[in-house]
């Protein structure tokens, strides 16, 4: 079994960049495809063993609480009506994790959401996976099994995933200055948002973490930083500079990251899962290439 079996979701965030869809429903609960963002990472936290699960929520995020539950009325409807189809896409609710729930009852930001997992996670290293980022799309994510192996082999106080993105992209994320090469590497430091020209690698962080309790005492120590918010990886920047020993661990190809923050990005997820669907998907991918082709038509006409 696992080290790690506790995770720490955070979903409490009001997603501005998502309004109006955001109003009064979590950025979290958008679907992509034919599942809600927070319902694949609670299948990816699921498949690498992980038994109790805490959710940060905030308010307005009431729709997640309901969607984990058991809907016994629901269930039966469909029992009753014969829809066995229907009900194998409710089969995740019967997945053997445990969910708690608290509120982070202030927006301090990230690094203060987690601190809100203290007294749940007490003694025990803990995997933390954002609420609003899919990590592989047909492929099972092996991420966090990736991750737990370098903290158990490198006896590591801490590990984070990183994305390669494109160097003009690095002002958008915290990015990694690794001490070597390769898909296993130590942070030597964590640089956030930096300019193009000031960037020490394309090796940006990536919505896992696993982490030990020492980060809350780092959070604690952490200033708040842009926007005001508590930012996690300033904590973890305080445990580097205090001699903690920091992996990244690379996503590689069929791990590809789909963060659900902005509608860009999230309508690009979209058209991903969508196309990906084993029932929907080759109907889908025809009507995109007919519709492109009639606005290349269009256009050389
Ligand atoms: P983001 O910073 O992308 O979320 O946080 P946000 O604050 O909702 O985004 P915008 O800028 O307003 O659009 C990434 C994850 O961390 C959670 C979010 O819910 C999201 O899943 N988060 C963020 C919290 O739980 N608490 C916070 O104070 C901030």
């Amino acid at each position: 079994m696992s080290l790690i079996n506790i995770a720490v979701v955070p979903v409490a965030g009001m997603g501005t960049r998502l309004l109006p869809a955001t109003k009064s429903q979590p950025k979290e609960m958008l679907p992509v495809g034919r599942k809600p963002v927070v319902q694949y990472v609670v299948e990816e936290l699921g498949q690498v063993g992980v038994e109790r699960l805490l959710f940060i929520t905030g308010p307005g995020k009431t729709s997640i609480e309901n969607h984990f539950d058991l809907n016994h009325e629901l269930i039966q409807t469909l029992r009753n009506e014969g829809k066995e189809e229907l009900l194998d896409q409710l089969s995740f609710e019967r997945a053997s994790i445990q969910y708690f729930y608290t509120r982070q009852r202030q927006l301090l930001g990230l690094g203060h959401a987690i601190l809100c997992a203290e007294p749940f996670v007490r003694n025990e290293p803990f995997v933390v996976a954002l609420g609003d980022s899919i990590i592989g799309l047909t492929e099972k994510s092996r991420i966090v099994e990736r991750m737990t192996d370098c903290f158990e082999n490198q006896n590591a106080d801490a590990v984070i995933a990183f994305q390669e993105v494109d160097p003009m992209a690095v002002h958008r994320y915290g990015i990694a200055s690794p001490k070597e090469e390769g898909d296993v590497f130590e942070v030597a430091d964590l640089i956030e948002k930096p300019p193009v020209d000031k960037a020490p690698s394309n090796l940006a962080v990536a919505a896992r973490y696993i982490l030990k309790p020492s980060i809350f005492d780092a959070l604690k120590r952490t200033e708040p930083g842009a926007g005001g918010e508590i930012q996690l990886t300033d904590a973890i920047r305080i445990l580097i500079k205090e001699g903690a020993k920091v992996y990244g661990v690379k996503l590689n190809d069929t791990n590809t990251r789909y963060d659900i923050g902005n509608f860009g990005s999230y309508f690009r997820a979209f058209t991903e899962f969508a196309l990906a669907d084993e029932k929907f998907g080759n109907e889908y991918r025809d009507y995109l290439r007919e519709r492109l082709k009639k606005e290349t038509d269009a256009d050389h006409s």
